[in-house]
């Protein structure tokens, strides 16, 4: 059976609702899966939510409403913010399921067993929003703690530690042999220079602290082996990329690797979406460790794809200093469809980008209303009015090369420049350059105007003697259309589908998934004498009162 691929997100903090950012890795995510799909490719993807830890038992104290209640409102936010963006995922994660509960435990008994995870005391400045204690490292130039770790106290406390630091040279040769353990390259040197930082002393806080004592959180997972503690949140929440996967635990020491059902190692490893914010510690070093010490494999370590941030005038977004921008309002406004390509389009991944309603605007009226939707329009309307809805099959005689390769002022070739641009999406696509891929896509609509404008089919139509050369415009730009709707698909779906709806194509998959697949981006599979249906506005202009 071939191996399935499997995607997954960060799961969100459901300590507030969703903002844009959540959903821009959720639609980034969903994409990969949907052009994997398109692929002919078996996928699963697996996103959901963080629901313990302090953050969240302090906002449902803050609200008044016990943390189970509290989460199971937010939890029910991000479901449906994704229902209503079209972000369709195979399996949804929420911590506080006992299926991961078991998982967790299995994992810190074991560890606990096997003298990985030890007791000790320990006394220093404690950062109560990154629920961490600080070391000296963390320290600015100034010698103070820099404002991102929030408010900070003097604690002393006994708990639990994981040796993180005995792993340290493992995660170093990890890293040398597999280049491209991170995507993109440069957050993989990140990583590297942080892991080498680790000290191999357990006293500079290089061990990491995997329990809570109750008495001043007990909204998280109590430790198997000491009830008086429950689990730190990251070490509860990093498990359920497997937890929900179909690992298993079983007594101490027979879980293996290869003792795991098929189900899980059919899946197994997986493509992790994050942010750039959890890479390091969070998954960089903490996760590949954990799946380290519990006999995970080199080549069974799954790869990390760091996605940079949406902010808004050079800010971050964050509810604390009020300028979230709310997901359900925008795709209220404007379509998930619009939102989709935005969040898609104007972000080069792994870089940041600068959120803008007005882009939106401008983009989805540029390429979407003004391009491909005026292209769709004007197709139609011209095989309805020269040819009675009808495509003939023909090749247009004088056109011979296509885009890439470009000959200036002379007619490209429909389906040179259709299956030439369907290959570079395709190749950028599988490096997870979605905007540029989208480009690529996009240029076909852009090419095939002009296409439109150089062959005049109102001119055509008029001589008896071209009546060859009109039917392979309009075919070409059928023929085009269909295949643009297939790349577009991953980040358009809605569009896809009413691009085929309105060529009359694959009716009967109308609304479904498989309609689209890549195969099908071939040149000529719009039979001769197909009869195309009637335009309707696809990408109906925003106007805008500026
Ligand atoms: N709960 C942890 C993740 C645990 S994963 C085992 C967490 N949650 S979060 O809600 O704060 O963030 C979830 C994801 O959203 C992270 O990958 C984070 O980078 C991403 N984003 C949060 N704000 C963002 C932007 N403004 N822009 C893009 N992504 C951002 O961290």
């Amino acid at each position: 059976m071939p191996k399935t691929f499997f995607i997954t997100t960060a799961i969100d903090y459901t300590n507030s609702p969703p903002h844009v950012g959540h959903a821009y890795e959720k639609v980034l995510a969903d994409v990969i899966a949907r052009y994997h799909r398109l692929k002919g490719e078996n996928v699963f993807f697996l996103t959901g939510v963080d629901q313990h830890g302090q953050k969240v038992q302090q906002s449902a104290a803050k609200a008044g409403v016990p943390p189970a209640e509290f989460v199971k409102d937010i939890t029910q936010k991000f479901i449906d913010l994704w229902k209503k963006l079209d972000v369709q995922y195979d399996d949804w994660a929420e911590t506080t399921s006992d299926r991961h509960k078991k998982v967790v435990q299995g994992i810190l008994q074991r560890l606990f067993d096997e003298g990985q995870i030890y007791k000790d005391k320990q006394s220093g400045y404690y950062s109560v929003r990154q629920e961490q204690f600080l070391t000296d490292k963390e320290r600015g130039s100034d010698g103070e703690f820099g404002p991102e770790w929030g408010e900070i106290e003097f604690r002393e406390e006994e708990n639990y530690y994981f040796r993180l630091s005995q792993h340290k040279e493992w995660l170093l040769a990890y890293l040398e042999n597999r280049k491209d353990a991170v995507i993109p390259d440069f957050r993989q040197t990140e990583l590297r220079n942080a892991v080498e930082k680790i000290s191999d002393n357990r006293q500079s806080g290089s061990d990491l602290c995997i329990s809570r004592p109750k008495s001043r959180l007990d909204w998280g997972i109590e430790l198997p082996f000491d009830k008086d503690f429950v689990t730190y949140v990251w070490f509860d929440a990093l498990t359920n990329y497997i937890s929900f996967a179909g690992y298993t635990v079983g007594e101490a020491d027979s879980f293996p690797y290869n003792a795991q059902p098929s189900t899980f190692r059919d899946k197994w490893p997986a493509l992790q979406v994050i942010g750039k914010d959890i890479l390091i510690p969070a998954h960089g070093i903490y996760w590949l460790i954990m799946l380290h010490a519990i006999g995970f494999p080199d080549d069974q370590m799954p790869q990390l794809l760091v996605h940079g941030w949406w902010n808004l005038g050079g800010a971050k977004m964050s509810k604390s200093a009020g300028n979230v921008i709310d997901p359900f309002v925008l795709s209220e406004k404007y379509g998930s469809d619009a939102l989709r390509y935005y969040l898609m389009s104007d972000i080069a991944t792994g870089r940041d980008a600068d959120f803008s309603e007005e882009r939106l605007v401008e983009r989805y009226n540029a390429d979407l209303a003004n391009s491909l939707g005026n292209l769709l329009s004007r197709t139609l309307n011209m095989v309805a009015r020269y040819r009675n809805n009808i495509a003939t099959r023909r090749e247009d005689p004088a056109a011979g090369f296509g885009l890439v390769n470009k000959l200036r002022s002379d007619t490209p070739s429909p389906n040179i420049l259709t299956e030439e641009h369907a290959r570079l999406f395709s190749d950028l696509m599988d490096k997870q350059l979605i905007s540029s891929s989208l480009n690529s896509a996009l240029i076909i609509a852009n090419a095939m105007n002009a296409y439109v404008e150089s062959r005049a089919p109102w001119k055509l139509f008029k001589e008896p003697s071209h009546a060859d050369l009109l039917d392979a415009v309009l075919y070409g730009l059928c023929e085009s259309l269909r295949i643009m709707a297939i790349l577009i698909s991953p980040v358009l779906p809605r569009a896809a589908h009413g691009i085929f709806d309105q060529l009359n194509w694959k009716m009967e998959l109308s609304g479904k998934e498989e309609r689209f697949s890549l195969e099908d981006a071939e040149w000529g599979r719009l039979p001769d004498g197909h009869v195309v249906g009637k335009p309707v506005p696809l990408f109906p202009r925003i106007e805008t009162s500026g």
